[in-house]
């Protein structure tokens, strides 16, 4: 089994004890010295998906894994991708820094995004990125004159919207032609006359497409590949320029539920390799260099949210509801996607009393619903509530929402936990603020 086609991670056991744990690291031990809420990352995991990543794609001859930074970007996170051969795809100045001082060499970075600002793309050429995926016409504009000023040739891809539907929420769809990213299949050539006419500052290496995230069906991938290599060739007959690198973007769904079928790795992987031998020689084509953006399948499974369960509530003749310290600041997706997850108690519980109940955040806020109707073993105030699955975009997009702080981020491994982000504090929340003199 792939690791994004399990629920928990691959390090989770109950102990002798009749305790949670992950990474050899008993849970309530870890509560007790870190408290709650926390995230924890399963270092195993992590590396076990790189690694099956690694080995799936290994029958081509040239390929980079660009982990996508918007799923987890933190810095001790980036290095051990990077440790791992992954390169990254950084979408602001904030991921670019932050994979920086993680030391990722900056020449595995390709700098996606559909608004650029110049600040950041001077920033991106300073540090020297090895690709940026240009996304529109200013932008191509835009980046010419920068790397001009710097007197740089900088190696480009064009993004492109493939006009490829892939059945995920609507949010997370990006490759249908009603898109706000790339430049649509008809706006390619003019962008490619401008590179060779005007912008000499710019080196076009490839296509980059991505059409969606949380994917679990692979003729997508197929058609994606088959779209981009159609183009490389019509490109090819028009201008006599052969593009050589295509990037496929990211995707691959994870295991919230068991209601989540996601292919393995190696599924999508053969189907991306066999459609870019197939449709390599129908064009007659050399095989390209493939870029991958895998960002959710990477962290996903590795990470689970530690709560601690508070109040509850028992609607009459309705749903239980039961309150934990954390919610929709530190897990936005459930309020956002209505995503949902699976949960377990991680403390030893001495009788099994399964419960219907509501996990309920505690923001102010009614949608703060982290999981809806899920069975838990006699919930109890003081107990602790284990959220798996929540290593991609969770951290990520979390928020100060009520002023609540930012949990810290564990690394556990062979027993031993170490902080990767820590606690946010009353003093950094207000760190920022200023109060002027004349109020
Ligand atoms: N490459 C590009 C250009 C992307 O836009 C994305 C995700 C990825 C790669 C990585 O996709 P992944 O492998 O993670 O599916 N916040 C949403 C997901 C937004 C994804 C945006 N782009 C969520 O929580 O579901």
């Amino acid at each position: 089994m792939s690791i994004n086609q399990n629920i928990k991670p691959i390090s989770t056991k109950i102990n002798e004890r009749g305790n949670l744990e992950i990474g050899g690291c008993d849970i309530t031990e870890i509560a007790n010295k870190y408290s709650t809420p926390l995230y924890i990352m399963d270092e195993q995991t992590l590396r076990g998906i790189a690694r099956e990543y690694k080995k799936a794609f290994s029958r081509l001859e040239n390929v980079n894994m660009m982990f996508a930074s918007k799923a987890l970007m933190v810095s001790a996170i980036a290095k051990i991708l990077s440790e791992e051969g992954f390169g990254f795809d950084v979408v602001s100045g904030g991921e670019l820094y932050t994979v920086k001082n993680a030391n990722v060499n900056m020449k595995n970075i390709t700098f996606n995004g559909n608004n650029k600002t110049t600040d950041e793309l001077n920033m991106a050429l300073d540090y020297g990125v090895g690709r940026i995926s240009v996304d529109n016409f200013l932008e191509l504009a835009l980046l010419n004159e920068i790397a001009k000023s710097k007197n740089i040739t900088q190696k480009i891809l064009l993004r492109i919207t493939p006009g490829i539907e892939c059945h995920t929420h609507e949010y997370i769809q990006t490759g249908h032609l009603d898109s706000k990213f790339g430049f649509d299949l008809t706006q390619i050539d003019e962008a490619i006359e401008l590179i060779s006419d005007e912008y000499k500052n710019l080196e076009l290496t490839g296509l980059h497409a991505h059409i969606g995230s949380q994917i679990f069906e692979t003729q997508v991938y197929y058609d994606e590949i088959g779209v981009i290599l159609k183009e490389i060739k019509r490109i090819k007959d028009k201008f006599g320029i052969e593009l050589y690198e295509i990037n496929a973007g990211g995707g691959l769904g994870v295991t919230y539920t068991t209601d989540d079928c996601p292919p393995s790795v190696e599924t999508v992987a053969n189907v991306i390799i066999d459609s870019i031998e197939k449709h390599c020689e129908k064009y007659n084509l050399k095989k390209p260099v493939l870029y991958i953006e895998p960002g959710r399948s990477i962290v996903a499974t590795a990470g689970v949210t530690l709560y601690t369960i508070g109040s509850s509530k028992q609607v009459p003749n309705g749903r239980k509801y039961i309150a934990v310290d954390g919610g929709m600041a530190d897990n936005p997706r459930p309020s956002m996607y209505g995503a949902k997850y699976f949960a377990q108690i991680a403390n030893y519980k001495e009788e099994n009393i399964p419960e219907k109940v509501t996990v309920a955040g505690r923001f102010c806020e009614s949608g703060d619903i982290l999981i809806k109707d899920i069975e838990l073993n006699n919930p109890q105030e003081g107990d602790l509530l284990c959220v798996f699955n929540t290593g991609a975009y969770g951290y990520s997009m979390s928020s100060n929402y009520n002023c609540v702080l930012k949990p810290a981020m564990v690394l556990v491994n062979s027993s031993q936990s170490d902080i990767i982000v820590e606690r946010q504090t009353y003093e950094q929340l207000v760190q920022n603020d200023v109060i002027p003199d004349r109020i």
